[in-house]
């Protein structure tokens, strides 16, 4: 039986096992996927033992994802997201699916980024791959961010790949009639965070809303972004669409991705 599996810490929250054992089973493949809590002064150890158990394939959560370039090589995006959450481990080869992830959600809900001006909240790992993935693909990206510094430095290495601008958090109505699509990438919103809008209300209108929390699926920004007719983007595609492509990283076959949502669903109901 090979064994797959997710680094974090903690990890107790995460869905990916449900997701990716269902996957196994439905095509019939001997293998299962376990969480495995690892401390941050474990992780070289963690690495390396994977690869010396034979463990074919890792998935890295928080806070690992940036760490583990010491010990892996980025591939593709990877390398300029600065942050890997999928290693290959017999060729220690880090990928970042969560950009591919993003995009994937984007297109299935039939939203084309060519040419469009994104408003990307955050400034932490989820925006990152975004941010990189967006101007990959042709957008312009406006970054906005609690702490200015920390936007400003992830706005400082996008610009290296495309076009991607800083705007103030605390102006950023001004902003509006000037963007097409508003993406939250913090946890506002997200079960035992704060209930809170990322993004003041009045720029919910004509615009596709992304937002990357999960749990739950209806965020406070989805169901306001419903009211007001927007087209909207589930944070629950973004999860499955970046474990699909692990999978398919690992395996080289098409993942079941309707097995995985509804895996990932039902997973979720129980958190
Ligand atoms: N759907 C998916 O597959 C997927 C994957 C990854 C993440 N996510 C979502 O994305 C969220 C962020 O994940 P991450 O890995 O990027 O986390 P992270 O690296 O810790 O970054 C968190 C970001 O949120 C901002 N933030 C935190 N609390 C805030 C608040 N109260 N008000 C305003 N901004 C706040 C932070 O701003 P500061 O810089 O000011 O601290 C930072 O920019 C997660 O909570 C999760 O819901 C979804």
């Amino acid at each position: 039986m090979d064994c797959y599996g997710v680094i974090g810490y903690p990890i107790k929250h995460s869905v990916s096992p449900a997701m990716h054992n269902a996957a196994f089973r439905r095509l019939g493949i001997d293998a299962i996927y376990l969480a495995f809590e690892v401390r941050p002064e474990s992780l070289r150890d963690a690495v390396f033992g994977a690869k010396a158990l034979g463990i074919r394939g890792l998935n890295v959560t928080i806070p690992h994802k940036e760490e583990i370039l010491k010990f892996v090589k980025p591939v593709g995006i990877a390398a300029k997201i600065g942050a890997v959450n999928t290693v290959v481990v017999d060729r220690l080869e880090g990928h970042n699916t969560d950009a591919y992830g993003a995009m994937k959600a984007l297109e299935n809900a039939g939203v084309g980024v060519e040419g469009k001006t994104a408003l990307l909240v955050g400034a932490g790992g989820a925006a990152r791959a975004i941010a990189f993935a967006l101007v990959e693909n042709g957008a312009t990206v406006i970054v906005t961010n609690r702490t200015e510094s920390k936007g400003l430095k992830l706005v400082e290495d996008v610009r290296k790949s495309g076009e991607c601008i800083f705007y103030p958090y605390d102006r950023l109505e001004e902003l509006k009639g000037k963007i097409d699509i508003i993406i939250n990438a913090t946890p506002l919103g997200m079960k035992g965070f704060e209930s809170k809008l990322p993004v003041p209300e009045g720029l919910v209108d004509d615009v596709v809303v992304f937002d990357t929390v999960y749990n739950p699926m209806e965020t406070l920004l989805i169901s306001l972004a419903k009211r007001r007719g927007c087209r909207v983007v589930y944070g629950i595609d973004m999860l499955v669409f970046q474990g699909a492509e692990a999978f398919r990283l690992w395996l080289d076959v098409d993942p079941p991705v309707d097995v995985m949502k509804k895996a990932a669903i039902d997973a979720l109901k129980l958190k």
